[in-house]
């Protein structure tokens, strides 16, 4: 067994574990705190899931690094060895206000290279998994590769309430118009796993953290997904960054008439 399948099986078991966690602490009252500004919420339940997280990955593979939103995990300045990358509840506003549609989301990469990429919908039990080179699945059923797609017959994922305020604002609200449809799900998790089977054709962020793409990109890109920044350049793991990702065709398209348009 390689050391990815090993892995792979352990995670599987922490994911389960901290579902179950999470799920009693729906029955329980949250402690609710915000960080950044009065819209940024973080809860207990996001620092306890990522302390499990951090426990047991110090104790089975101490020589691995840890990234982790919520400030447990270690200072992560390069991406030598083995790196996790981890948000340990993405979309926590859903998670405090309508308690679904939030993810566990796990990126883990080796030298730089995106290996194993977990996306779990705690609610729906939906854990969507990528091992590189092995193909991706929900629940253990394998996900089609992705097909190209175009414009007219989109449906994107986009948070309208982060359109800027400068002269992009005007190529913003015509693509908006020009696709099929928009869906603002308010998890960048979900957003990835959604375009990962065909659920939304593309995601659009201004403005994403590595927790938050690191284990879609790895899921998505598998399936022959593009996931580039919004001028069409390579994503740094590492650093924060606007995020396009796609399905080819689809991503050339939205890149040449849209986001690089003058
Ligand atoms: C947030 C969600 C949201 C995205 C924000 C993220 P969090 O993550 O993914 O969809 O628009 O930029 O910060 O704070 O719920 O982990
Ligand atoms: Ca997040
Ligand atoms: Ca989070």
């Amino acid at each position: 067994m390689s050391i990815w399948t090993e892995l792979d099986q352990t995670i599987t078991l922490w994911l389960r574990e901290a579902r179950e966690s999470i799920l009693a602490s729906l029955e329980q009252a949250l402690d609710i705190d915000t960080k950044s500004n009065a819209n940024d919420l973080v809860t207990n339940v996001d620092k306890e899931t990522e302390q499990f997280f951090v426990r047991q990955i110090k104790k089975h593979y101490p020589h691995h690094k840890i990234v982790g939103e919520e400030g447990f995990g270690d200072k992560v300045h390069d991406l030598d060895g083995i790196v996790w990358i981890i948000d340990p509840i993405d979309g926590t506003m859903n998670f405090v206000h309508q308690r679904r549609n939030f993810f566990i989301s796990i990126g883990i990469l080796e030298n730089g290279i995106g290996k194993l990429g977990y996306l779990y919908d705690i609610i729906l039990d939906e854990l969507y998994f990528a091992y590189e080179g092995h193909g991706a699945f929900l629940n253990g059923q394998s996900i089609a590769p992705l097909e190209k797609g175009r414009v007219e017959e989109a449906i994107i994922g986009f948070n309208p309430a982060s359109i800027p305020a400068n002269e992009a604002a005007q190529t913003m609200i015509k693509l908006m118009k020009d696709v099929r449809g928009v869906r603002s799900y308010g998890s960048a998790a979900m957003e990835f796993a959604y375009v990962a089977t065909g659920r939304l054709d593309a995601y659009i962020s201004l403005g994403l953290s590595p927790w938050d793409f690191a284990g879609g990109k790895i899921i998505l890109e598998e399936l022959g997904g593009i996931v580039t920044d919004l001028s069409g350049n390579p994503v740094k793991i590492l650093e924060n960054s606007s995020i396009l990702a796609a399905r080819p065709g689809l991503h050339e398209q939205l890149l040449k008439n849209y986001l690089r348009a003058k």
